[in-house]
């Protein structure tokens, strides 16, 4: 029988859904990839007519840079299989009408149903009870993507577990961490496990340090609100940041099913040691004028309460006690407002013992070590940093990089990570989901850090927007014999 898929985004007016996923969902129908039988349901408080949503959507779809042909008919027949529905978030009766509506559009079909909660998390559990008990398939599955913040700790996580478990299966509950969708992100085990010249070298053995760094080059414009509540540890390091080290540090799955893949990471989740204050250095942009621009300083913004020691910079040391990994800090460092955007994984080896080449290097040979860095964005690429012979008579070193550009080695556009965590979603593939039990191995790193920061009101060491953020990282990096990658330059 042919079945029908219905998309129904929760919170459609919201800034994720006009930026993320309705985009992600008309590239997916673009490049084939959604069913012969789907349509897309908005469904928010606004009131709004179908053509309403069709028009503010519209602004934000594109085509491919390199598929541009049939561009506006392909956009016009996705936008004819939206629509809209305006409901209250804890309506049951609202949820009632919408199963109506997409029972109507679903005719006879075996219909399946994927709801993407794209609202604050205050109304998960609502939206999750009407429509899992009023709006759900009859014959087909149901699923729910939802996605952070999942609590604030590890008590409120697990309380959103449980009360999003009273209404559903753990199997119908998408937890999307998007870096996971990110090419490079999940390019991490392909380098890794296919290729012989990395893996042997993946220990304590003879990886010095793993840095694991974010940042971006403007604040929280407009968002001060909802992430004055959450901080810069909450909102990038305990998930984006620290799922990349769970990929990063794994041991090899049995298989890439999910729930091998799953288990691996949440054993590395649980060999953590959970972070403690003299681990950690926080920080909070201030203002700043530069070039006759003035930049605001996070609490300037009008969302943000006045005197709030939110941090929007984080840098922390963490450690792994197994086998593989002890002794091994990896370094993770986050922050808003800073100089530059970027995200990148950065691993140091160690020194080539009994060098033979040492008087060549002069007095650093931090400098001769190896270095591998995946750069996740922008730009994205894998260069490894190595020794070579600079040509000609004599003797003399540098370093230079084999350099894997995707730009130039793949011109294709790479896919938006949301495009491929919708495709896994709509396909039941559950691999670059999280699975409750790592969420709970993630908060039990970061929950006693974070009660401890807000009950001794720990003061953010306050950098100026736009700058490199605050000379605490750089300590915290020397104190484990480390020097943070030159982000930013070109080295
Ligand atoms: C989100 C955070 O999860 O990720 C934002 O809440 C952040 O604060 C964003 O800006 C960064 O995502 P990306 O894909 O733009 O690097």
């Amino acid at each position: 029988v042919e079945s029908n898929l219905s998309i129904t985004v929760v919170g459609a007016s919201g800034d994720l859904a006009k930026k993320k996923i309705f985009p992600a969902l008309f590239a997916l129908y673009y490049e084939d990839c959604l069913p012969e039988n789907f349509i897309v349901f908005g469904y928010a408080r606004t009131k709004m007519t179908n053509e309403d949503l069709r028009t503010m959507i519209s602004e934000t779809l594109t085509c491919r840079i390199d598929k541009r042909e049939n561009c506006d008919d392909k956009m016009a027949q996705f936008l004819s299989r939206c629509f809209y529905h305006s409901g209250q978030y804890n309506s049951e009766e609202d949820f009632l009408k919408l199963d109506c509506k997409l029972k109507e559009k679903e005719g006879e079909k075996l219909s399946n149903r994927l709801y993407y909660l794209s609202i604050p998390p205050n109304i998960f559990v609502d939206v999750v009870r009407c429509a899992s008990m009023k709006a759900s398939s009859e014959k087909g599955w149901t699923r729910v993507i939802v996605e952070k913040p999942f609590g604030r700790d590890s008590e409120s996580s697990s309380e959103l577990t449980r009360c999003l478990k009273q209404y559903l299966t753990e199997d119908q509950i998408f937890r999307i961490d998007h870096y996971l969708g990110k090419e490079l992100v999940e390019n991490l085990s392909v380098l890794r496990f296919s290729n012989l010249v990395f893996e042997p070298l993946w220990s304590r053995n003879y990886i010095r340090n793993v840095q694991i760094i974010f940042s971006e080059d403007f604040g929280t414009e407009g968002r001060g609100g909802y992430f004055d509540h959450y901080g810069i540890i909450r909102d990038i390091i305990q998930n984006h940041l620290l799922q990349i080290l769970a990929l990063f540090a794994m041991e090899t799955p049995v298989s890439l099913d999910a729930e091998d893949v799953r288990n691996e990471k949440v054993k590395v989740l649980r060999s953590m040691r959970p972070l403690r204050l003299e681990d950690v250095v926080v920080g909070q942009y201030k203002g700043h004028s530069k070039g006759g621009r003035s930049y605001p300083g996070y609490t300037d913004d009008s969302t943000v309460p006045s005197g709030s020691l939110t941090p929007t910079f984080a840098a922390a040391a963490l450690f792994i006690n197994n086998a593989r990994w002890d002794g091994v800090p990896f370094l993770m460092k986050a922050g808003k407002a800073l100089h530059t955007k970027r995200a990148e994984i950065r691993v140091q080896f160690r020194h080539v013992p009994g060098n033979l080449y040492k008087r060549n290097f002069g007095t650093d040979l931090d400098k001769a070590t190896n270095e591998l860095v995946l750069r996740v964005q922008p730009d994205e690429a894998i260069y490894l940093k190595i020794n070579n012979k600079v040509p000609g008579l004599g003797m003399r070193l540098d370093r230079s990089d084999l350099n894997l550009l995707y730009r130039a080695r793949y011109p294709k556009e790479i896919p938006d990570a949301y495009e491929r965590l919708l495709l896994d979603a709509i396909e039941g593939e559950r691999r670059l989901f999280i699975r409750s039990d790592e969420l709970d191995a993630a908060w039990a790193i970061f929950t006693p850090l974070l009660k401890e920061l807000e009950n001794k009101k720990i003061a953010p060491e306050l950098y100026p927007y736009g700058s490199r953020g605050p000379v605490g990282a750089h300590y915290l990096a020397a104190r484990h014999n480390v020097r943070w990658g030159d982000l930013g330059s070109e080295d």
